[in-house]
């Protein structure tokens, strides 16, 4: 009876397991321990055209996400994640309000390309649903691990959204607007938390008037000068100036710091196109991703500007998708910084970790998942930077792989043992390169070592892949944001290639040979599987740059890697007979014998 259950169906309007929306209300329960809804701290829309608006909240030790969605439709509404934007897989709540104020929802899931089903334990926790002229709004909550085969884990990873609505309530799933959002859920802080200085100075790191090309993939990048201070001041919040539109255009932006010694271009041009230039400057002080609103530095510190040691340019990114190649559109967008002369106790600084891109990074094609290690050992940070090196307190990160990334980890080590995973996202999108704040700093002590691994899809890609600034290139970085800052600002690894190369059966005398060697590989399943490994069991080769680009080589090697498993299920069987209510409220499912009698007779 339950199977094969389509997604259409009409809800009936007198089924008595529903009850009215007046008793809901007057009914409701917001439990102590968690968020209530009024208090949810993180919101955004997930449209251009700002019809979906999701606010959540979380509880870290209960485990427990909240949501208020709010969709304008009157008819039924939908959200939940996906696996990659997919449907089969999906894991999704459908809700609305009946003409007649009743209400309906529960717990959904994607079998495949043209059916939905119902879960038979339902683990999303109804908190209100109410319906105006306009929208409907539903509030609920659920557990980051309901254990449920048909439920997605919430994580620290990014996760694939995806929200529908129709225009009333017979629920024609595929026939409704299906909406897909990256977005990163476990938010740390809020700006409201953070100090603001009494007086502050904006500056605009913008593009004027320029015309976004009819292209789906647009690069565009232009030097500016950071603001001339004549004593020192710290750039302290980063804001989003977006055009705005009624579609997604501009998917990220990213501004590098710039090395003073660089000649740098001038006018707006392909970031990695015909103009090698254009790509200079690669240390990332800031980036904002579509989903992502501003960013404030922790009280603690802020970028240093306007002593002889700071940078005095800007590189800017804006990554646009104009993919219904439109004409005549002018773009304004870009960062509004905001920097102060209220110094901060610390300078901040950034550390670049993860894989050398140059000239050794490689990756097999079609690959299905293939590894590359960066490792970083901070024992002779000392000697490197001139004078002793301070703890690190990191505080953020940003991840950075082009097209092929599908997940970025950075592991600490001290001692010998793994200390921590400082950072992770196994789902990485290159659409969401965001600042993120770590749940707490953290201390990079020098003498710790730090290993980047990056993993990589390549299944779509017939030759190799080299590292290269080209999103068709790869590359495998983590920037760690910490301070106070040192002089230190790259530690990146690399793999022995003339070790590879050996070890895949070719000769090769010393690096530049185990390079073209590595171009001379067949790959296949077993060629890609003995790379990797060669890649982590092989010595590294380890490059430490200063600030003034001095460069020390060292050797390393890559240390075990422990993954802690996820926690067990503490599998309550919460069944669909079971299902636990807050307080005060009895059952209002979506029912599913008219669901059964609608696929019947359709
Ligand atoms: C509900 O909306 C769908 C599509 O928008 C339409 O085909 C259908 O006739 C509507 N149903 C009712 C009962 O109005
Ligand atoms: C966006 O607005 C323009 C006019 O400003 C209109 O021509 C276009 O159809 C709109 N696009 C969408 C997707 O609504
Ligand atoms: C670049 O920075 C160094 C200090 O790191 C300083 O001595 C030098 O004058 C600066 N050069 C320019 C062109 O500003
Ligand atoms: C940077 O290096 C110089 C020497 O080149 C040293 O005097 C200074 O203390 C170092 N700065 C930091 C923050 O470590
Ligand atoms: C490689 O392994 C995948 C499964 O991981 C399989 O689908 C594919 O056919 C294999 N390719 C070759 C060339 O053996
Ligand atoms: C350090 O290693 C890199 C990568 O192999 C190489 O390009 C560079 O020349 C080396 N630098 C020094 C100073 O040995
Ligand atoms: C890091 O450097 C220290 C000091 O040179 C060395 O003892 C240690 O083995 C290195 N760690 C790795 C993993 O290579």
């Amino acid at each position: 009876m339950r199977d094969n259950k389509k997604a259409q169906y009409t809800p009936n309007m007198n089924h008595s397991s529903m009850k009215s929306l007046l008793l809901l209300m007057s009914t409701l329960c917001l439990c102590s321990s968690h968020p209530a809804i009024s208090q949810l701290r993180f919101s955004v829309f997930l449209d251009p055209k700002h019809q979906i608006y999701l606010r959540w909240d979380y509880d870290d030790e209960l485990a427990f996400m909240s949501f208020e969605f709010q969709a304008q439709s009157t008819g039924w509404v939908a959200f939940g994640f996906t696996n990659n934007k997919d449907i089969p897989g999906a894991d999704f709540v459908i809700g609305g309000v009946l003409p007649d104020g009743n209400i309906y929802f529960s717990d959904w899931h994607g079998v495949n390309e043209d059916t939905i089903l119902e879960d038979e334990r339902q683990d999303y926790e109804l908190l209100s649903l109410t319906q105006d002229a306009t929208s409907t709004t539903m509030a609920f909550r659920r557990q980051f691990r309901t254990c449920d085969e048909h439920d997605l884990d919430i994580t620290g990873d990014t996760q694939r959204l995806m929200a529908a609505f129709g225009t009333n309530d017979t629920i024609d799933f595929f026939k409704g607007k299906i909406i897909h959002k990256s977005l990163f859920l476990m938010l740390v802080v809020t700006e409201e938390k953070l100090k603001r200085p009494s007086v502050y100075h904006i500056y605009d790191l913008k593009v004027n008037d320029f015309p976004i090309p009819e292209d789906d993939t647009t690069y565009a990048c232009t030097f500016l000068p950071l603001p001339i201070v004549k004593t020192k001041h710290h750039i302290y919040k980063f804001s989003p100036m977006i055009t705005p539109r009624n579609i997604t255009l501009v998917h990220h932006i990213i501004a590098y710091a710039c090395g003073n010694g660089s000649v740098l271009p001038s006018g707006v041009s392909d970031c990695y196109g015909g103009d090698p230039d254009f790509s200079l400057c690669s240390q990332i002080i800031a980036g904002w991703a579509v989903g992502g609103g501003s960013y404030m530095f922790p009280d603690e510190t802020g970028i240093s500007i306007g002593t002889p040691i700071d940078p005095q340019w800007i590189r800017l990114e804006i990554h646009y998708s104009n993919f219904d190649f439109l004409p005549g559109l002018i773009d304004n967008s870009g960062l509004r910084m905001f920097y102060t002369s209220e110094l901060r106790p610390y300078d901040m600084g950034v550390l670049h970790t993860g894989v050398l891109t140059f000239p050794i990074h490689f990756i097999p094609p079609q690959a299905d998942s293939f590894k590359s290690y960066g490792f970083c050992n901070t024992s002779h940070f000392h000697e490197i930077n001139g004078s002793p090196v301070p703890d690190m307190h990191v505080f953020g990160y940003l991840l950075h792989t082009h097209l092929a990334g599908r997940g970025v980890r950075g592991i600490q080590y001290r001692n010998g043992k793994q200390l921590r995973i400082l950072c992770e996202d196994n789902k990485y999108d290159f659409n969401l390169q965001e600042t993120r704040d770590l749940m707490k700093p953290v201390v990079l002590k020098p003498g710790d070592e730090f290993l980047v691994e990056c993993r990589y899809q390549t299944t779509d890609r017939k030759e190799i892949i080299f590292g290269g600034p080209s999103t068709l290139n790869e590359m495998c970085l983590i920037f760690l944001f910490y301070y106070p800052r040192n002089n230190i600002s790259n530690c990146l690894g690399l793999p022995d290639i003339q070790y590879v190369a050996n070890q895949l059966g070719q000769e090769a005398n010393d690096q530049a040979e185990g390079m073209m060697a590595i171009n001379a590989v067949q790959w296949n399943n077993e060629t890609i599987k003995k790379a990797e490994n060669a890649c982590k069991e092989g010595p590294q080769i380890v490059t430490i740059k200063t600030i003034d680009e001095v460069v020390v080589n060292e050797t390393g090697f890559i240390r075990d890697i422990d993954i802690p498993e996820p926690a067990p299920c503490k599998l309550s069987p919460r069944d669909a007979t079971t299902t636990r209510q807050p307080e005060g409220h009895t059952k209002y499912k979506a029912i599913p014998d008219v669901v059964s009698k609608a696929v019947g007779t359709s």
